[in-house]
């Protein structure tokens, strides 16, 4: 009897857990174009490849999207949405605004998709997929995808300002931004090594210039040709000064030497918790590239949606 009793709870308590479960997105293996857009994959990787050839910090500006799509109520392509009469979108929130580049080339390559195989392919597998082919096609090593993710039909404009990172914090408040979506110290670290492609405007970095002193004095008086203590806001800055269009360690060789361009990026290497890693990460490229490949991988799967939550939108920029 009272184990007939205890088989009653247990099942009922298991039936609540599955029905308390939230609609557990679940993202497919790279493999779920195969049959439903068999060129899928290759079309985009020919796009990127162009693109990133036409002008190699294309590749940096790509992989940046999918990190600002990701960490803004997850890998839904919220981004790409423009503003419309229901909601304002993400793109002019301060982490994006004047910042943010490569919409054409993502809207480009939704063309092409909705030519091959009209509906399909989601705006938030485009980014996830074009985001890696950018890396490899900047020297990085490559990972496999996982892919089915469907698009938002909502941005927000406050999620942005307050879940994406400002290049004005600490450690401890980057360690805190990255473990309130799921990832490690460790993994920030290794994530952040994508500073070592693209550019950055004075406005994110002027402050360190002028008022820091971890900072390599060399370093900080060519730079300060670049980025006047006012004006030229937007004027440009390799954020890895060694090898800017190459994906290498550079970037952590360079905060080792405090020629990090970032507030936000030397603190990686400011006597915290994370030093030895970049240190390590400055002396093992193949250790930074395989750390590299799985966060995104795990980046990738931020909050998607999946079964029949969301659209695939046909317009990247708007809800169908
Ligand atoms: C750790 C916290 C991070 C902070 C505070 C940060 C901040 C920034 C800032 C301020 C810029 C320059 C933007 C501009 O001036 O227009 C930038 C550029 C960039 N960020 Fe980050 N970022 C972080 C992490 C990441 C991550 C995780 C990724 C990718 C996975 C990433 C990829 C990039 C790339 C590739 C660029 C160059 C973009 C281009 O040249 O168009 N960042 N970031
Ligand atoms: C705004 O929302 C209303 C009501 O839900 C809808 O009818 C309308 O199409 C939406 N407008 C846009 C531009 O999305
Ligand atoms: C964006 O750039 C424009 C043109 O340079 C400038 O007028 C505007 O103030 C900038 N906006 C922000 C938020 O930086
Ligand atoms: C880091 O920044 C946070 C938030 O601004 C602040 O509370 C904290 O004291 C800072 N920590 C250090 C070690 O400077």
């Amino acid at each position: 009897m009272a184990s007939n009793t205890a088989l009653k709870i247990c099942f009922v308590f298991f039936v609540c857990l599955i029905a308390s479960r939230p609609a557990l997105a679940q993202l497919s293996n790279q493999n779920y174009y195969a049959t439903r857009c068999p060129k899928a994959l290759d079309t985009i990787k020919s796009a990127v490849k162009s693109a990133v050839a036409k002008e190699a910090r294309m590749g940096a500006s790509l992989l940046r999207l999918h990190f600002h799509d990701c960490f803004v109520n997850g890998c839904d392509a919220s981004i790409l949405l423009d503003d419309t009469a229901n909601f304002t979108g993400e793109k002019t929130a301060f982490p994006n605004v004047n910042s943010t580049r490569g919409f054409d080339v993502i809207d480009t390559i939704k063309s092409k998709m909705e030519k091959l195989c009209p509906g399909v392919v989601s705006c938030a597998d485009i980014l996830a997929v074009v985001a890696r082919d950018s890396v490899v096609k900047l020297g990085g090593r490559s990972w496999q995808v996982q892919l089915g993710r469907r698009d938002s039909t909502t941005a927000s404009l406050n999620a942005a300002n307050t879940n994406l990172p400002a290049p004005t914090l600490n450690l401890s408040a980057l360690i805190t931004s990255f473990s309130n979506k799921g990832f490690t110290a460790k993994e920030m670290v290794a994530l952040s090594g994508s500073h070592t492609i693209g550019q950055a405007r004075c406005v994110t970095f002027r402050n360190r210039l002028y008022n820091e002193n971890d900072i390599s004095s060399s370093f900080a008086t060519s730079l300060k040709a670049q980025c006047p203590s006012s004006g030229g806001d937007n004027n440009l800055s390799p954020l890895d000064i060694t090898s800017p269009t190459s994906f290498d360690s550079a970037y952590f060789s360079n905060l080792v030497s405090q020629k990090g361009l970032l507030h936000s990026d030397q603190q990686l290497f400011s006597g915290g918790s994370t030093n030895a890693q970049v240190t390590t990460y400055s002396k093992n490229l193949d250790l930074f590239k395989n750390d590299f490949a799985k966060a995104m991988v795990k980046m990738g799967g931020l909050s998607p949606l999946t079964g029949s939550a969301g659209q695939i939108r046909t317009n990247c920029k708007r809800v169908n």
